[in-house]
């Protein structure tokens, strides 16, 4: 990422509004399986995703990403509308599947054309391509020999982001392993909410240990390839607080959260270690054998910026063991906990304002984030890699055009552009924010039903509507400055 720290970011221009450096990176973002559909077409091969939202009673309304966006069809008018949209940059995820449908051996030369293609076309309207490896969709193959249990899946995943350096090379601006492995782990094999959908607590562990080992293998692997190649991984750091802030247990009770969520991956990834604390609250479930000598130099890489995704903050008490254990963590519901080893802690029901996701809003997480980041890691330049929300919108016909006049949606990404700018001010080196999502897409576990999208998809014919939040980040794409919410004008 280029280097905007000498820029000024919070001066007001003669406007009095935020401004941003001209280098600042606006993005959107996106991911292979909520939005390519295409399941079974150009080679590709299954992955968990597939098979789990197929499985009866896994996905709201049984939803799969079968078809989803149809973007592998119509990647070319998507293209455009980023675009129009005005944006610098576009984070996307490889479908591992269709460019090595077994996880191993043979790549598919049309799956890669896919991806190539589609790089051209973005480096072609100025947009720097920001690509995830691996967004959630193991290929099945490799669950069937384990999946992130199995040590062999990190081996794996190195040589698949060895092949893609070589295939894709200098198409690609800076490349992430992981998204959120916390997800990939805890909700992949604890709370089984997420494919593939194993209640393991031991195994989500051993999980957390693979994929760490798997980052840190394929920043080598890519750096082999491509020397000058800008690495990172995204996150889902929790922003933890303390339900109240004065009580000694509810303190210790963020400590054994912000392990399990944060320290579990930063420790390993950036400090070359793994939390004490975390080992001696897991001890009881595992004394992690999965840790091998010398795996934790091979984790701990260099990296050029560290991606976060944020959308809410969690808040917790201790849990003394009497009643029902509040379990508003936001991560569905399930009777396995993703908080594998910790009995005695619930996440209380917070404030809202609420998204549709019944997430609660309040950026002010995010410029803690930031900060604490900022403050850990000093020389570590951050993205916001993910933010955005989901509503229940609604599609209208005005003057025979269609139109979502999502005003929730546009405060919540104004107020959360402005919580970055507010930890730009007081030092924390943030470079680029992308808008999750470009289009509605396949929510995961919430199948079709949540829409988070800046364009709306019509899902039977894949008509793309622009929202007011399309219209609204167009204008600050093109201006640098935090327009008002009112600032929703097609352009
Ligand atoms: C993140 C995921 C992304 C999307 C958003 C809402 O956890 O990375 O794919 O589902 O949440």
């Amino acid at each position: 990422m280029s280097d905007s720290t000498t820029d000024t970011s919070a001066s007001p221009a003669a406007t009095g509004r935020r401004t941003f450096p001209a280098d600042f990176l606006w993005g959107t973002a996106t991911a292979a399986y909520q939005i390519e559909g295409a399941a079974a077409e150009g080679g590709r091969g299954p992955s968990i995703w597939d098979t789990y939202s197929h499985t009866p009673g896994r996905t709201q309304g049984g939803d799969t990403g079968d078809v989803a966006c149809d973007h592998y069809h119509r990647w070319e008018e998507d293209v455009d509308h980023l675009a129009r949209l005005g944006v610098r940059a576009y984070r996307l995820s490889i479908s591992w599947s269709r460019v090595q449908p077994g996880g191993r051996g043979p790549l598919n030369a049309e799956g890669v054309a896919f991806y190539r293609n589609l790089l051209d076309a973005l480096r072609e309207r100025g947009i720097r391509p920001f690509v995830t490896l691996y967004h959630w969709d193991l290929p099945q193959e490799l669950e069937d020999a384990g999946g992130w249990g199995n040590r062999e899946t990190a081996y794996a995943f190195a040589q698949y982001a060895r092949h893609m350096a070589t295939e894709l090379g200098e198409r690609v601006e800076a490349w992430t392993t992981l998204n959120e492995p916390w997800c990939s782990a805890y909700l992949g094999y604890g709370s089984g909410v997420h494919a593939p959908g194993r209640t393991e607590p031991e195994t989500a562990l051993a999980a957390v240990h693979h994929l760490n080992l798997a980052h840190g293998l394929a920043v080598q692997a890519i750096r082999e390839v491509l020397p000058g190649a800008q690495a990172s991984i995204t996150l889902n750091l929790h922003a933890v607080r303390a339900n109240d802030p004065a009580s000694p247990t509810d303190a210790d009770a963020v400590r054994k959260i912000e392990a399990l969520a944060n320290r579990a991956f930063l420790g390993p990834i950036l400090d070359g270690a793994y939390p004490a604390d975390l080992l001696l609250d897991t001890a009881h479930v595992s004394d992690w054998p999965f840790v091998l000598e010398g795996d934790l130099e091979q984790i701990r890489q260099p990296l050029d910026v560290l991606g976060v995704n944020y959308y809410s903050t969690v808040t917790v008490r201790h849990f003394d063991g009497s009643g029902e254990r509040a379990e508003n963590d936001g991560h569905g519901a399930s009777s396995h906990s993703p908080w594998i080893g910790v009995t005695d802690v619930e996440f209380v029901q917070q404030a809202g304002p609420y998204t549709a996701m019944g997430w609660n809003i309040e950026p002010s997480g995010l410029t803690d984030l930031l900060l604490d980041l900022h403050r850990a890691y000093p020389g570590l330049p951050l993205a916001v890699t993910e933010n955005g929300a989901a509503f229940d919108d609604e599609l209208v016909v005005e003057d025979g055009a269609r139109r979502v006049h999502d005003e929730r949606r546009v405060a919540y990404l104004h107020d959360h552009v402005e919580a970055l700018g507010v930890a730009r001010d007081a030092g924390a080196d943030v470079r680029g924010y992308f808008a999750w999502s470009l289009m509605d897409n396949f929510e995961w576990g919430y199948g079709y039903s949540k829409r988070f999208g800046i364009l709306h998809v019509d899902y039977p014919t894949g008509e793309r509507t622009w929202k007011d939040s399309a219209y609204w980040y167009a204008h600050l794409t093109a201006s640098g400055e935090l327009p008002p919410v009112t600032a929703v004008d097609p352009r």
